[in-house]
């Protein structure tokens, strides 16, 4: 089968539609046949190396991790779906590759697609919607009426999170450019900031949660606009050791981390709120509760760009380049419906 796939680490490293080996079925595993795949910034974090220590892989790489197709073979141990269903999911951090005519995931991290979505559609969602909400109600456990900041409306992540958190009851306040003002106003957030003109730290203040799509300056500042006992969850911030403990991750990485996170636990500390990092849990059985929020028209596919599959090095291309409104797509199988 042909897959997209990198022979080494490094920012100038490009995907090669390769030749490999169709993987092998294990007995709680499906076969996909992958119609469409998205792309996630996470995709050329990976290539970079940037992840080497959180998440190893061995190299050569398939990259992707976002699915929508159909499974062509079930383990024989597999319950939960059956030769020439239509499914959709992200994969688990062990097992990379959805970029590829065909991807093995354990049958727990797929769901059947939404029956509203096209492949394309729904191959835009499962990073993007779990990472959303888990952090939104995992993490932050949102509550009506909270107060909540969600730094980066239009991007991949922000499209669905916005929806949800207010699906949840919540005040949402954004931020976003001129650039995605209109996607952002159509999803309804009670307050949008443009970033260019306006520091949101000297607008906001007393909020409940902040769910940091950002990192950097904006993490930083968000820690200033909380009410005391408020929270933090960062999926773009800095890893921490309770991070890397849950991860299992080697001793040595912990205590780095450890160090790495001093300065966000010390402002933690100083504004008496609370402050967590956490990678997207690959779950199909949480997917099969955002297929219901997708089927009842909360969380809708917003789609930026498609590409084809030979297109993949350019989707990613355009993915770093960091303008993305809503999600970049590939079509692997040429399937638009
Ligand atoms: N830990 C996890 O499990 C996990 C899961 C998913 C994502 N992530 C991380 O979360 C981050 C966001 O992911 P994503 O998919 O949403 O990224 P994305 O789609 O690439 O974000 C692009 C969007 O960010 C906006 N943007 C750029 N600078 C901004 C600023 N200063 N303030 C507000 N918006 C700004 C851009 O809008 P303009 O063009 O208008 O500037 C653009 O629409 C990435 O770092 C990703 O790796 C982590």
């Amino acid at each position: 089968m042909k897959a997209m796939q990198i022979s080494q680490y490094g920012k100038d490293e490009k995907v090669i539609l390769t030749e490999v080996k169709t993987p092998a079925v294990g007995a709680h595993d499906i076969l996909i046949e992958v119609y469409a795949a998205s792309v996630n910034p996470v995709d050329y974090k990976l290539r970079d190396g940037a992840l080497k220590a959180v998440r190893p892989k061995k190299l050569p790489l398939t990259l992707g991790n976002d699915f929508a197709g159909i499974v062509t073979k079930i383990g024989a141990e597999v319950t939960r779906f059956k030769v020439g269903d239509a499914v959709y999911g992200a994969a688990s951090a062990d097992r990379w590759g959805s970029f590829a005519e065909y991807f093995v995931v354990g049958e727990q991290y797929a769901a059947l697609k939404p029956s509203n979505l096209s492949f394309t559609e729904a191959a835009s969602l499962p990073l993007t919607a779990l990472t959303a909400y888990q952090a939104l109600t995992e993490w932050l456990d949102v509550q009506p009426g909270q107060k909540i900041f969600i730094p980066g409306g239009a991007g991949g992540v922000g499209v669905v999170a916005i929806p949800i958190a207010k699906h949840l009851g919540a005040y949402v306040a954004t931020t976003g450019s001129p650039r995605g003002r209109e996607l952002i106003n159509s999803l309804h957030p009670d307050l949008f900031i443009d970033y260019q003109t306006t520091d949101f730290s000297k607008q906001l203040t007393n909020y409940d949660g902040v769910f940091d799509t950002r990192g950097g300056d904006d993490l930083i500042k968000a820690f200033s606009i909380l009410k005391p006992k408020g929270k933090i969850v960062s999926i773009a911030g800095i890893p921490d050791k309770a991070f890397a403990k849950r991860e299992e991750l080697p001793q040595a990485i912990q205590l780095a981390l450890a160090i790495n996170a001093r300065k966000v636990h010390s402002l933690a500390k100083k504004h008496e709120v609370s402050y967590h990092y956490f990678m997207k849990r690959a779950d199909g059985i949480q997917l099969e509760k955002i297929t219901h929020l997708i089927e009842k028209g909360v969380i809708k596919p917003i789609i930026d760009k498609i590409f084809t599959f030979e297109e993949t090095q350019a989707a990613l291309d355009y993915v770093e380049a960091g303008k993305t409104k809503g999600k970049v797509v590939i079509t692997v199988k040429g399937h638009l419906s």
